[in-house]
């Protein structure tokens, strides 16, 4: 199982991330196809300037189940075997996720349960915690939820902004999500309840 299909809305960094350790050798993958929800996303034109299969498929105005079929026809046809969310903006329906059983990981920017949905890093400076950082996990049909794979943590300082603190974050999120590709693509775990046990 070695071929990736990245889903994502915006920036794309963690996709550039998984590209360039695949490029270096540092993961045994390849991407099959980069889709956007957003035809805008810069994360889709860095795919494309990689010479990497991208398209858009636009979710605007569609209901979730209907668009998730589209999804999955794009991935389909590639042949996609692991689906990762990178900064991908849309809850996955249960359709979707019975197609990929244990198949979909996302990344997110907080220690999960803490902080879910939009603006985490906002969230916990507000909250006052004194550490944050980024957690990878199997997604199921709630948002940020789902089985644990790995976490990386990360201080937050008197003087943080939002900025300061996404960056150390994100510094941890390139580094972490291709861990975790790695540990299922190799197949080093098992899922007892919520727990991941990997060896
Ligand atoms: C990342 O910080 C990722 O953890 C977050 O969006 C950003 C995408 O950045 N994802 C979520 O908040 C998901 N709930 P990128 O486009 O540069 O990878």
């Amino acid at each position: 199982m070695k071929r990736l299909g990245i889903l994502l809305s915006g920036r794309g960094s963690n996709f550039q991330a998984i590209a360039d350790n695949i490029a270096a050798g540092r993961l045994d993958a390849e991407i099959a196809i980069v889709i956007s929800n957003r035809p805008e996303a810069p994360g889709l034109e860095i795919a494309r300037e990689r010479g990497l299969p991208a398209i858009s498929i636009p979710s605007k105005g569609l209901e979730r189940e209907p668009y998730d079929r589209l999804l999955l026809a794009g991935l389909d046809e590639r042949r996609v075997e692991l689906v990762c969310l990178a900064g991908y903006m849309r809850l996955l329906s249960a359709a979707f996720l019975r197609a990929y059983p244990l198949r979909v990981l996302n990344i997110h920017p907080s220690l999960l349960p803490a902080f879910p949905g939009l603006d985490a890093q906002h969230q916990a400076l507000e909250h006052g915690v004194k550490y944050s950082g980024c957690t990878v996990h199997f997604v199921d049909e709630h948002l940020d939820a789902g089985p644990i794979l790995l976490q990386a943590v990360v201080p937050v300082l008197e003087d943080d902004t939002v900025e300061s603190l996404s960056a150390r974050i994100l510094k941890e999120e390139h580094r972490t999500y291709t861990e975790a590709i790695r540990i299922v693509l190799e197949g080093r775990y098992r899922i007892e309840g919520r727990r991941v046990i990997r060896w």
